[in-house]
């Protein structure tokens, strides 16, 4: 697998905030109702399921799904019935899950997690048909046209009446990480990935099945970057070329540390362009890590990352933002844990830090954390 290597190639795969140093998380007079305290995290929390609040304003929460978690984990399951309204497959609808032989489709574990969606009444979100890192070995990068026709017709014609199967991110993370590693300067597209190719592939996603929502999903976009404009142009280009295109999949795996800073300006900015390109912003896969320097305690931690989930999503639903889903409920099975994905050097180099990769709403024991009663306080607080 060529998973790692690339991985570290991403090195600041996340837009990323110097949060610590821009007083971003200080409790300043300017900022103090983007922060929450755990005194008032606690009054607030009450029992309520975040797809209940969500609902109330007209918005929905989810979570990426793994089908062979939910088989073993019967707390993984039901905390997620209980706060969830869509979600996402973790891998399973991947290139390499669904066809790992030419023209061999196989669905079981995807199929799994849809009946479980339907059970409780939860939104499928299909991810994805179309990403350089989960394809199997005999298919190249980029696939020929022919793979992707067959590939396409084979898995979104599986789910063109599946009730719950909504939207599909028909292309993942097609733009370059910078400029160095593109051989097309306007719309930065990985080497050999040309623009005809990707409106190529959504006319056939089209041509199977146009009910659905149609998403480019991306990394790095979350402020104004190289990376940010080109997936604006390549958007505006499919959009020109009268390509159906629903919405922008908005990553968010942020690392808010002290080496990047948050571009709150140039987010609102991207935000706003995609609203001009009648595009809709969704969060397909937020999580949050904080970098070093660390603060001394895990109760710090924690706080420090609820406050940035505060931030971001008060940002996100100022501009209208409708749909979050966080890639993964609990810290027990982050993907970032993972020895593949630990993220980034210090992180590596230090077994024992691991346990500040605390990203998500639910801790280890499925118990909520204060970034559960963020998002659940940025819910209260949306504007329908
Ligand atoms: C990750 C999964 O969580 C891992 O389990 C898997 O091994 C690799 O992929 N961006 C994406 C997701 O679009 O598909 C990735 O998911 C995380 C980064």
């Amino acid at each position: 697998m060529t998973y790692r290597r690339n991985f570290l190639k991403r090195a600041g795969y996340t837009t990323i905030s110097a949060l610590l140093t821009t007083g971003f998380l200080q409790k300043d007079k300017q900022n103090e109702n983007h922060s929450i305290d755990a005194a008032m995290a606690n009054s607030i929390s009450g029992n309520t399921p975040l797809r209940q609040l969500a609902a109330a304003k007209g918005k929905r929460y989810g979570t990426a799904i793994s089908s062979d978690i939910l088989l073993k984990e019967k707390d993984y399951a039901n905390l997620i019935a209980r706060e969830c309204s869509i979600a996402t497959p973790n891998g399973e609808l991947k290139w390499n899950a669904t066809e790992p032989q030419p023209g061999k489709f196989t669905f079981e574990s995807a199929d799994a997690i849809a009946d479980f969606c339907r059970k409780h009444k939860m939104e499928l979100h299909g991810h994805t048909l179309f990403w350089h890192m989960a394809k199997p070995d005999w298919v190249p990068y980029p696939p020929t046209l022919k793979m992707i026709e067959r590939h396409v017709k084979g898995v979104m014609g599986h789910y063109r009446n599946s009730p719950v199967l909504k939207s599909w991110d028909i292309a993942n993370e097609i733009i370059a990480d910078n400029e160095n590693e593109t051989d097309n300067a306007t719309y930065g597209l990985r080497r050999g990935v040309k623009p005809e190719l990707i409106r190529d592939l959504f006319l056939f996603a089209a041509s199977v099945d146009s009910s659905k929502k149609f998403y480019l999903n991306d990394f790095g976009i979350e402020g104004a970057t190289w990376k940010s404009d080109r997936f604006l142009k390549m958007i505006e280009y499919l959009k020109n070329k009268g390509v159906k295109i629903d919405g922008a999949g908005i990553q968010s795996h942020l690392w808010f540390s002290t080496a990047y800073a948050f571009d709150e300006k140039g987010f609102k900015s991207v935000l706003k362009r995609l609203n001009d390109l009648e595009v809709k912003p969704v969060i397909t896969e937020l999580d949050i890590i904080i970098d070093t320097p660390l603060p001394d305690s895990i109760k710090k931690l924690d706080q420090m990352v609820a406050d940035s989930y505060k931030r971001y999503l008060d940002l996100c639903f100022a501009a209208k933002v409708d749909t979050v889903i966080t890639w993964g409920i609990s810290d027990r099975h982050t993907w970032i844990r993972h020895p593949d994905w630990i993220p980034g050097k210090t992180f590596r180099d230090n077994p024992q830090l691991h346990r500040f990769l605390r990203p998500l709403p639910f801790d280890e024991n499925m118990k909520p954390k204060l970034a559960r009663n963020a998002i659940a306080q940025a819910f209260r607080q949306a504007v329908p």
